[in-house]
Parts: C-alpha cells; structure tokens; sequence
C-alpha cells in the first residue's frame, strides 16, 4: 500500500475486510483532491487483492465527511474547475467490484454524504446526519447527490433537502430507506464490521455479479436490468464457488468459498 498522509489503510481489518479511515479529523474529513486521490488509489490496491472482499470507509465519530474541501474550492474558476475534473475521481471509486460499506457517524455532507450513498450499504450510528447542504454556498451537490439522493428517498424529500440544504438525521435516514441501520455510537463501526463478516463468507464472485446486477437497477430500465441480472446468475455457474456452495447445501454443511 502507498503511503497516505489523509486516509488510514489496514487491509486485513479482518479475516477478508479491508478498512479505510478518512483522516482529515481537523477539517472534519473535507474530502480535499489530495485524500480523493488517495481513496481512489487505496480502493483500486484492495480491489485487486484476492484476500480482500469486503472494504469499510468511515470517518470518526465526530465526522464521516464535511463535504468537498471547500476552502481548495473557493478561488476557481469555471474553468479550473473543468481542467482539475475532480469528480472523475469519483468515476473510479464507482467502479469498485467488491462491496463498499460505509459506516457513518457525525456529518455526512455534500460530498460526505455522497461518498457513503456512492458506498454500496450504510451503517449509521444514532449521532449521523445525512445533508447536501451546497445549496448555501450558492453551488448544488456534484458527486452524484441530485441523482442517488433522488432514487434513494424519492423526489420530495430529496428536492427538500437539495433545494433548502436541510440536514437528515439517521433517524428520518432509515425510515426513507437511505441508509441500512442505525447502532449506538460506540458500536458503529462494530456493526460496520459484523455486516462485512456476513458478506465476506459468501462467494466474493457471487457477490461481485450480484453488486453489478443490484446496482444495473439504479442504471437500466427493467427489462435490460433483468437481462443482465440473468446473464450474471448464469455467469456464476463458471465458478467453484458454485459448485462448492450448491454441494455443500446437498451433504448438509458449511460451504467454503475461494472466490474462484
Ligand atoms: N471544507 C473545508 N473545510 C471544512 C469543511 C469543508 N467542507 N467542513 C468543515 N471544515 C472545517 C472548518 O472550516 C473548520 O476549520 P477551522 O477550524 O480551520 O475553521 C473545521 O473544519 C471545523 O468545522 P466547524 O468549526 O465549522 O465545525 P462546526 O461543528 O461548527 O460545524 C459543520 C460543522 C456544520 C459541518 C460546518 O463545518 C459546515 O457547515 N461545513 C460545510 C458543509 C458543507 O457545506 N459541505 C458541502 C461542501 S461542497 C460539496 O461537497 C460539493 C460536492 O457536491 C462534492
């Protein structure tokens, strides 16, 4: 792993979970250029690694992220902005193979907000509060909040929350379906880890075709989606995993998954 002065990178957090910590905690986490690179980067080592199937991004308590670092982005110009692309960062961690879980505590703003939606599944603690607050800073969200926030709790509350920049608290998140569950702070990040415990037991190549085919939904229309879901289901059968979880189901045991 490189070094990174922003984010803190253990890949085996546990047997078979990585986990990146956002480390700007002065800034609470501002998701400057720099940290993204190194998000980016961190993500694609990981993705690559076959002891790796699930990864976890927090922050800390106080903050998941405050948003894009506003103080890099206050001098530009349109057209900086155009040259520094720093949303195509974004693109990159998007295109993660392996499921992403963000365990979120404290702000969860603008960007913050978007990179834990950009995640795969969120796990709050009671203390998280969920914004595209851009609005009053006379800009609108960038990374993807006008779209992930709408498909996630539909165009009213959405239109709300992007139009007045309102916060959500983890309460209200949960129950519009934007984040999975809600734990007591001290046990966020513990909850984080026993979801990925789940997931990282299963077939990593089940799980990476099942990802793409769940994530196709928020991309396609139906029929194209369930088209791909199908080609996916079948593409499994080209695996060990296959045959290993279907034989272990028959002679009554637990499967053991190689991700091949
Ligand atoms: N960018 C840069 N610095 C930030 C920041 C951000 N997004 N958010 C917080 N900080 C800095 C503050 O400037 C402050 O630094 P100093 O101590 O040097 O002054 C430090 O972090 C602590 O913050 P506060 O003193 O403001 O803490 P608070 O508890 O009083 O308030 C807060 C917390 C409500 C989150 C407030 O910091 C805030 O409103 N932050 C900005 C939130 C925001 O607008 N985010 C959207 C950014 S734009 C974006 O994200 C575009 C996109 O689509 C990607």
């Amino acid at each position: 792993m490189h070094t990174t002065e922003f984010i803190l990178v253990t890949p085996q957090a546990q047997p078979h979970v990585a986990h990146i910590q956002l480390n700007r905690p002065k800034e609470l986490n501002a998701l400057n250029l720099q940290l993204m690179g190194e998000l980016r980067d961190a993500l694609k080592i990981l993705d690559e690694d076959d002891a790796v199937r699930v990864i976890v991004i927090s922050g800390n308590e106080r903050a998941f992220a405050a948003g894009a670092d506003i103080k890099q982005m206050a001098g530009k110009t349109a057209i900086d902005m155009l040259h520094i692309d720093q949303f195509s960062t974004w693109d990159q961690i998007r295109k993660t193979k392996k499921p992403l879980i963000a365990a979120v505590s404290g702000f969860a703003l603008g960007g913050g907000c978007e990179l834990a939606m950009t995640c795969d599944m969120i796990v709050a603690s009671e203390t998280a509060v969920f914004g595209q607050p851009e609005i009053k800073i006379g800009v609108m969200p960038g990374a993807g909040g006008t779209q992930r926030l709408t498909r996630a709790i539909g165009k009213a509350k959405a239109m709300e929350m992007v139009l007045t920049g309102k916060f959500m608290t983890a309460t209200e998140a949960e129950k519009h379906g934007l984040i999975n569950r809600i734990v007591p702070v001290e046990l966020y990040l513990d909850e984080a880890f026993k979801l990925a415990a789940e997931i990282a037991e299963m077939s990593p190549v089940a799980a990476r075709l099942a990802k793409e085919a769940v994530n196709r939904a928020f991309e396609t229309h139906l029929d194209e989606g369930l088209y791909f879901e199908r080609k996916n289901f079948y593409l499994c059968f080209a695996s060990e995993d296959q045959t290993e979880g279907m034989n272990a189901f028959v002679e009554k045991r637990k499967p053991a998954f190689k991700g091949k």
